[in-house]
């Protein structure tokens, strides 16, 4: 979800004097750039693992698309898309009838494929079968009804939000192959839909029942009844999807009284009082009548697919922020890792290690609700410091108002402040690679930082662009906790000169890109890259793929362009390379785009219809590997 208005809430930045700690980071910084520090490319070559992925074999030989924008997607010469999954593609009958855009009720909406999808997960029953596991971000009221204008809520009713909860969440699908193609199964008895209001979840590990989390519909504190703003995510080793809580802050309406003992975790979580109408017709969206409701939100919610009757469980251990995305590696000892963003300008990446190893044959359903959080703090010599965000460590005292672990995890931002972590250009995905021990973070952008606020993982002031970051794990264990960095490339226009790109010299006028949002790393250990706000360098979002080795390393390479007003979230790649599945969500958006006059109606290009967020399978009509 692109939003240029989404502002920090980061008190270290928003107050006019900066922590003592950041204005020596940034002088560090600027000092470090012009001295060219920073220029020694491959400094980091002789610590990453060996891996094969960059030899002559694997480099991209596709035919790079064009930079443009349309009304509709571009694939590149010999590969071929299928429309998988549209927003109100019945999930359980096949003989039910079309979606009707017209006609819109909570009861279908929970029967049928939800809007914005964004992760898309792929959990394999078999070689002919397979289980899609797809987020629903948000919803575009203007979008999704005829005769919603501009300004709630005038011509928003409950109805209207009744849909909209029911379109949020998730959806599992069951995939079955059909020669080269998958198709979905309709009516599978794995098909499923998650929503924001009517699926009952678990709240785990160690803030679960925590008086700050319970409220008039739920006293235990341990029973959510849904989850909502589900942005990027991740398989875990045991096949479970994970959900990651995103912009959750924008949906509660109110202000508390500044004295209220919640009122400044709400700010500091950038509650919004004034985006969305659910508020106006659902008490627990109203933080006057239910201040602790969005305690119970910002969490990571882990599904077990393979179940459809199964609770899904909002994992505490893991914070609470705007997380972005939750993927998983190995460390050696068998310990799971997870990576994670919290998508807000001036925030921070975080990672997860498991206090237990990962046993195949005995697996531990919980594992996720013991182990430590870390969040980063990069140093200019190179190095990022994990910083445990543990109670007891540090500041995270009772002195600080921090009782237990408890309130460190529902209050996880405030806790990263005050052990200085490095507040970044908006993080996304983080994507790791267990083969190569490297981790890519996607900053996304950040044209709020001033020159007074650059670091040295955030070089640029008014950074509009985004870069991604390369964290090096030392002899590939992800359980670290320090490791290295640098910067993979600065994105932009390199042509632009005061953009100050570091992109390599392969790289044509296609291949650079800006904004990037989720990552992915295909079977044979290449990264591919979308984006999400690109369309503002002048050309559409889309998909491009990216070199990390060798000669070619920071090239980037133009796969896939999105129709105009979509972004393209959750690349996805079946484990034998050959399909890849990508995620076009708010196709036909833009200033002041509506279900009659959206900028684009893809798929379905029907007259008077609006355009439908859909999942997409490419591959190449040859049957070969993408992006070979
Ligand atoms: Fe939902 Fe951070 O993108
Ligand atoms: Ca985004
Ligand atoms: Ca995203
Ligand atoms: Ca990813």
């Amino acid at each position: 979800m692109f939003d240029p208005d989404d502002l920090s809430s980061n008190p270290r930045v928003n107050s006019n004097t900066p922590l003592i700690g950041d204005l020596i980071e940034s002088r560090l910084s600027r000092r470090a750039v012009l001295s060219g520090m920073l220029s020694a490319a491959g400094m980091l070559a002789a610590s990453r693992l060996s891996f094969a992925a960059d030899k002559r074999q694997n480099r991209f030989t596709f035919q790079e698309i064009s930079r443009g924008s349309d009304e509709t997607h571009h694939v590149p010469q010999g590969y071929t898309t299928d429309i998988l999954l549209k927003w109100g593609d019945h999930l359980f009958d096949e003989s039910a009838p079309e979606f009707d855009p017209f006609n819109q009720t909570e009861a279908e909406q929970l029967k049928r494929f939800g809007y914005n999808n964004d992760y898309i997960g792929f959990v394999q029953l078999d070689k002919n079968r397979g289980l899609l596991c797809v987020n629903h971000e948000y919803t575009s009221t203007p979008l999704m009804f005829s005769g919603i204008q501009d300004g709630f809520p005038k011509t928003i009713r409950l109805e209207h939000v009744m849909v909209e909860l029911a379109a949020l969440g998730g959806s599992v699908v069951e995939l079955k192959r059909d020669g080269d193609r998958w198709k979905p199964a309709i009516g599978s008895h794995y098909n499923r839909r998650i929503t924001a209001h009517k699926t009952p979840m678990q709240i785990t590990g160690p803030a679960a029942g925590h008086e700050r989390l319970k409220t008039s519909a739920d006293p235990s504190g341990t029973i959510a009844s849904g989850t909502f703003n589900n942005c990027a995510g991740g398989i875990t080793p045991w096949g479970t999807w994970l959900m990651a809580e995103e912009n959750f802050n924008l949906h509660f309406l109110g202000q508390l009284p500044e004295e209220h003992m919640e009122a400044a975790s709400h700010k500091r979580y950038g509650l919004d009082h004034t985006r969305f109408a659910w508020g106006a017709f659902v008490d627990r969206y109203n933080v006057e009548k239910e201040p602790r409701e969005p305690n119970r939100f910002g969490w990571i919610v882990e599904v077990d697919p393979k179940d459809p009757t199964s609770t899904p469980k909002k994992r505490t251990a893991l914070g609470r922020f705007k997380h972005e995305g939750a993927e998983t590696v190995m460390a050696p000892d068998g310990r799971v890792v997870l990576y994670m963003g919290d998508d807000q300008r001036f925030d921070y990446v975080y990672k997860f290690v498991t206090k237990h190893a990962y046993i195949a044959d005995k697996p531990d359903p919980d594992l996720l609700d013991e182990g430590t959080l870390y969040v980063a703090k990069f140093g200019e010599d190179g190095y990022v410091d994990w910083l445990p965000v543990q109670h007891g460590h540090g500041p995270l005292i009772k002195d600080n108002g921090f009782d237990s672990q408890a309130d460190v995890l529902i209050e996880t931002r405030r806790a990263a402040d005050l052990l200085g972590a490095t507040p970044m250009d908006r993080p996304e995905d983080v994507q790791p690679h267990q083969e190569s021990g490297r981790a890519w973070v996607m900053l996304t952008n950040n044209h709020k930082r001033t020159a007074g606020q650059v670091n040295v993982a955030n070089p640029r002031p008014f950074n509009a662009y985004g870069h991604i970051i390369e964290i090096v794990e030392p002899n590939g264990d992800f359980a670290a906790t320090r490791s290295r960095w640098e910067i993979l490339v600065q994105c932009g226009n390199p042509m632009n000169r005061p953009v100050q790109t570091t992109w390599n010299k392969a790289t044509s006028d296609n291949g650079w890109f800006g904004s990037p949002d989720n990552g992915a790393v295909d079977p044979i250990g290449r990264l591919w890259v979308a984006t999400d706000g690109n369309q503002y360098t002048g050309g559409a979002d889309g998909l491009w793929a990216m070199e990390t080795d060798g000669e070619r390393r920071g090239t980037g390479k133009a796969f896939f362009r999105a129709p105009v007003g979509a972004e393209v979230c959750g690349p996805q790649f079946t484990p034998d390379g050959r399909t890849l599945f990508l995620s076009i969500q708010h196709p036909g958006d833009g200033k002041g785009a509506t279900f009659e006059e959206p900028t684009s109606r893809w798929p379905d290009f029907r007259k008077d219809h609006p355009p439908r967020p859909s999942v997409i399978a490419i591959r190449q009509e040859n049957g070969k590997l993408i992006g070979s």
